[in-house]
């Protein structure tokens, strides 16, 4: 079975303050475009960067070969999700950032505000994603064609994608 960590990072969904949108969001596009059977790991945590890498590093070992996170991405204070993910990763992966950040410039000046990143924990991909629930699909839709082959390439399952939603590009050997 493939699992798949969704991780909300927030101070007030992880008190109930708020009803979370944002890890819902994931799930539903991820039901969309992922054809191979997936289970989600689903979890909310507060915006500390001890609580987030402990949640990452958990999810990685229990099997996760995907893990996206939602939220705490921004210049504010409490916005560590970046310092958690490259604190758990042993590879970054920056061109993840840059395009989410390229295409999500052209819906909102405020893009270049997410510090959002991408790394490998162990034999998972962790993705950073901004807060805003309508940030999931506009950076999703930029990254995922790559993101099966890079899970290829850490040793995780072979994923497939729904080729009529979203086609995985995978380079021919
Ligand atoms: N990217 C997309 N695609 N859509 C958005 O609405 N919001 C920006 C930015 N990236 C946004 C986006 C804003 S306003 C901020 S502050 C940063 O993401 C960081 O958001 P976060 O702290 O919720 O992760």
């Amino acid at each position: 079975m493939i699992l798949i960590g969704i991780v909300t990072v927030s101070d007030r969904a992880s008190r109930g303050e708020y009803e979370d949108r944002g890890g819902p969001a994931i799930r539903e596009y991820l039901a969309e475009v992922v054809q191979s059977s997936w289970e989600a790991r689903y979890e909310i945590v507060s915006d500390e960067q001890d609580a987030i890498a402990e949640v990452l590093r958990r999810l990685a070992s229990s099997g996760c070969c995907l893990i996206i996170t939602t939220g705490g991405t921004g210049p504010a204070p409490r916005d560590v999700t970046p310092e958690a993910t490259e604190s758990v990763c042993h590879k970054m992966l920056p061109g993840f950032g840059e395009l989410m950040r390229k295409v999500s410039l052209e819906k909102v000046p405020t893009a270049i505000l997410s510090r959002q990143t991408a790394g490998i924990c162990g034999q998972a991909l962790i993705l950073n994603l901004p807060g805003q629930p309508k940030a999931i699909r506009e950076c999703l839709d930029a990254v995922f064609p790559a993101i099966p082959y890079c899970i290829d390439l850490i040793g995780g399952p072979y994923l497939t994608t729904n080729e009529s939603r979203l086609r995985a590009f995978r380079p021919a050997k």
